[in-house]
């Protein structure tokens, strides 16, 4: 993007999305995991210091802590909700902990009580990783609005797509500062090419890509990735700690125009999200299965995905697939995907047992626009046909 009107689409888009949370500023970037990177540059990461991360999340959360020569230090998470667990987050402070990244999974929000308070006794500020929780609630009041910052994403299987993408939120006016003297001295733009390559795919996806689709659609994406004939999320040397060249780019003018207009729909988006969870809890305590219990007073959730726990979760991932049935199965690793080599980005098995519980239990069931009630229906019949594991 290099002109003048392109520029000012992205600023317009900016301004939207910081008036939508009332956060100080929010910048715009090629991807969500370039947003951590620069919130936790101009934060003052570096090497030596130490970052708070749950064990259970994408391997593309860790990455840009590790590019700036930082460590990831892993929390296990607390089984219900599968967000950071308070209880043991205390012992992982040390005096060289620069970041808490709070990540708001699957829609559930943390214990943001607990963990503000340790984080603000121990004067360490928290950075919202609301990837997954756009429009989730804690206290009736937004995830992405407790800490110093947050991030978004938007791509392929977030909460609203712009096929990739990604949003920094800052709610203080001095990091606000900072961000802007980084990304103006030294983020690129995205190249002609690998955008015109993203808006194509982005339109077949929109044509293509239904709920008895996804599976097949995901695995033919996945080929053409490795084959790099498409823009995957994610390339095979983001599979190692190593940041590449191109990789601090801000937002194309395409995926600013397609998500202002996301964002305008937000509210029947969250509106649907919300009448789906609560017809999965209805579906599936019918079958007699047990449901995720939580204070609905404290925490009004906007799902990306229903998790359950199954005990047989290859299996039921592979009938899925040949039965047409839309399941997901993030988070596969504590550092997804399962392809991750935990050992470059300091995680030992054992570490999070609950985290890696979770990764050998969970799936997840659709929530997105696309999944009406039948879809709903329709999952709940295959998935309850497996065994709920504890
Ligand atoms: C929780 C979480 N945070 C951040 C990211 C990174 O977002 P993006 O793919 O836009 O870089 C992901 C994975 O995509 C994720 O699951």
């Amino acid at each position: 993007m290099h002109n003048t009107a392109a520029v000012a689409k992205m600023t317009k888009y900016e301004e939207q999305f910081a008036d939508w949370f009332g956060a100080e500023r929010a910048f715009a970037f090629w991807k969500g995991r370039v947003a951590l990177y620069a919130i936790l540059k101009a934060m003052g990461v570096g090497r030596g210091d130490e970052v708070i991360v749950p064990g259970y999340t994408c391997v593309m959360d860790v990455n840009p802590i590790k590019y700036l020569g930082a460590k990831p230090v892993y929390v296990d998470i607390e089984p219900n909700t599968f967000n950071i667990d308070p209880g043991l987050l205390e012992e992982k402070i040390t005096s060289r902990t620069k970041v808490i990244i709070a990540q708001h999974t699957y829609g559930y929000v943390c214990d943001m009580d607990a963990l503000m308070g340790i984080a603000e006794r121990r004067n360490i500020p928290v950075l919202e990783d609301c990837c997954l929780a756009i429009g989730s609630k804690y206290r009736g009041r937004l995830a992405g609005t407790f800490g110093r910052a947050a991030y978004f994403s938007f791509q392929w299987n977030k909460p609203y797509t712009t096929g990739l993408g990604g949003m920094a939120i800052l709610n203080d006016s001095q990091l606000a500062d900072k961000m802007h003297t980084l990304v103006t001295g030294s983020a690129r733009q995205p190249g002609l090419a690998e955008v015109l390559l993203l808006w194509a795919q982005l339109c077949v996806y929109r044509a293509l890509v239904y709920p008895r689709t996804t599976a097949l659609a995901q695995t033919l994406f996945r080929y053409l990735t490795k084959k790099a004939v498409v823009i995957g999320s994610s390339s095979s040397r983001e599979f190692l700690p190593v940041m590449g060249d191109d990789f601090f780019k801000r937002m194309s003018a395409f995926q600013a125009r397609s998500g202002m207009r996301q964002l305008a729909a937000l509210g029947s988006s969250i509106e649907h999200r919300r009448a789906m969870a609560s017809l999965y809890d209805d579906l599936l305590s019918e079958k007699g299965w047990r449901v995720r219990q939580y204070d609905r007073q404290l925490m009004e959730p906007v799902m990306v995905r229903y998790p359950v726990r199954v005990t047989e979760k290859k299996r039921a991932l592979q009938e899925a697939a040949n039965r047409g049935v839309e399941i997901g199965s993030w988070f596969e690793s504590p550092l997804h995907p399962e392809e991750t080599p935990l050992e470059p980005y300091d995680y030992k098995w054992g570490m999070c047992p609950q985290a890696e519980k979770a990764s050998r239990e969970v799936v997840n069931l659709p929530v997105h626009m696309r999944a009406g009630k039948n879809t709903c229906r329709r999952t709940v019949e295959f998935i309850t046909s497996f065994v709920q594991a504890d």
